[in-house]
């Protein structure tokens, strides 16, 4: 199609050139799914719309041409450049608000994050998900696992992970050995889950790379609370992907990535000498058989396999 452009025809700078979009548009009607020309539609509305919102000029264009290159090389089987500009443009927990299941008796989620490694070792309830010793606050962590309407559910998959003392996970740091602090329990026929753990502390997200250099260039710091995540599955239930985050953190109301919701925030209890959490879980129900879980992002080759 052969068009004039706005500049040609004079047209303010908000609506430059509307035919190009109707173009590009009008083309995917051949488009092999009805949800991928929808969604298409969508992203070519507003792609246009922030060139010309924007009045990008080429100099602009090559220059973020340039940054999603570097994000792209950046990723690898140990690094996922992509989530982390998710996260921290707030895309991803913004996917978490519009797909998001809540009510009464269901918990909220938040982000995944880049750092699930997968069904890890199973340990019974009460075990430690350490796999050395650390110089850190012992915790333990307990509750129960329930339906809407607060009744147990039984044999959950409850999967955590967390970063050691050194705000690195196990599978950033070489010298953590594979699984450490991370595992996974089944609750028992009262829905209860307990193991033991350790504090933890806030982190930098990984900031040495285009995402870091963005968040730098924005004025924002890397650092999240610290937290533990969670993801719990049960068959006939969604999948719930989670965090439980410390009152008193100081990055609480600036988590880089957005993450934080009050109702996931605990406040250990000193029992003895030993900080406990007591939190439940309420899963949603799943109305499609098999709800999604979540794939993971970290190389195989840095995963350790259930046993
Ligand atoms: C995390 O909590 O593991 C995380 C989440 C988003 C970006 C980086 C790390
Ligand atoms: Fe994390």
């Amino acid at each position: 199609m052969m068009v004039m452009t706005g500049k040609d025809q004079g047209a303010p700078t908000e609506e430059v050139f509307p035919e190009l979009t109707y173009d590009v548009i009008d083309r995917m009607s051949n488009a092999k799914s009805a949800r991928l020309q929808e969604v298409m539609e969508v992203v070519i509305r507003h792609l246009h719309a922030i060139v010309r919102e924007a009045k990008m000029t080429q100099g602009e264009w090559w220059q973020a041409i340039g940054f999603l290159t570097r994000a792209g090389k950046m990723c690898s089987e140990s690094r996922q450049e992509l989530i982390l500009l998710s996260d921290i443009l707030g895309v991803s927990m913004l996917v978490d608000a519009v797909d998001n299941v809540a009510g009464p008796g269901i918990s909220d989620s938040t982000v995944l994050g880049p750092f699930y490694a997968g069904h890890q070792r199973e340990l019974a309830q009460g075990d430690s998900i350490l796999l050395r010793e650390e110089a850190s606050e012992p915790l333990v962590m307990s509750g129960h696992v329930t339906d809407p309407e607060g009744q147990p559910v039984a044999e959950a998959l409850i999967e955590v992970w967390q970063t050691a003392p050194n705000q690195l996970y196990d599978v950033q740091d070489r010298n953590q050995p594979q699984g450490h602090l991370r595992a996974s329990f089944r609750t028992d026929t009262a829905g209860t889950y307990r193991f033991r753990t350790i504090m933890p502390v806030s982190y930098p997200i990984p900031d040495d790379g285009p995402a870091g250099q963005l968040l730098a260039a924005m004025g924002r710091h890397p650092f999240r609370p610290a937290h533990i995540h969670f993801m719990i599955s049960a068959p006939g239930y969604r999948t719930l992907v989670t965090h439980l985050f410390f009152a008193g953190d100081e990055f609480l109301e600036s988590d880089a990535v957005f993450g934080v919701k009050p109702s996931l925030v605990v406040r250990p209890r000193l029992k003895g000498d030993i900080n406990t959490v007591e939190y439940d879980f309420g899963l949603a129900r799943e109305l499609d058989a098999g709800s999604a879980r979540p794939p993971s992002f970290v190389a195989e080759s840095n995963k350790r396999s259930p046993r």
